[in-house]
């Protein structure tokens, strides 16, 4: 009985350690990097995200291919006008670009928005890195050239 009070409690004073740890970590995805091309796909990962005491499970998308120079970019699927999803090459009017159906915003391939569309900034991108072959992601950032 004293172990099932004195858990909690051991728990609330590790807890702010470990969300720190968190921050930094790097989600696995099922997307193999050598089946990457230049055309971007649609990665989906799950990760667990604790929210005071509730812990609960995410899907989260990201759009991934591979440049011109075979690096690979990971875009946040957010538009930045007011946060619809963004979709690849869905406008028939205007093919090869990110487009969002909310409000029509654009976005060129690499992400960045097109002028007189609603988004007034390019899309987050995700840092990754590859391990065992596979992709990992970690969290959405604003560009800093932006
Ligand atoms: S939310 Fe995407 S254009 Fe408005």
């Amino acid at each position: 009985m004293a172990a099932g009070m004195l858990m909690p409690m051991v728990r609330f004073a590790v807890d702010p350690v470990l969300k720190a740890e968190e921050g930094g970590d790097f989600v696995a995805t099922k997307q193999k990097v050598s089946d990457l091309t230049k055309d971007p796909v649609k990665v989906d990962f799950t990760f667990k995200q604790k929210d005071a005491w509730y812990e609960s499970e995410v899907t989260n998308i990201a759009w991934v291919y591979k440049d011109d120079a075979g690096k690979i970019v990971a875009l946040s699927p957010t538009c930045k006008h007011l946060g619809c999803t963004v979709n690849w090459n869905t406008d028939k009017e205007h093919p090869g670009q990110f487009f969002c159906p909310c409000h029509y915003g654009r976005y060129e391939k690499n992400g960045q928005n097109i002028p007189g569309t609603p988004p007034l900034a390019p899309l987050d991108v995700y840092p990754f890195k590859e391990k065992d072959g596979y992709l990992y992601l970690g969290k959405a950032q604003p560009r800093k050239e932006a």
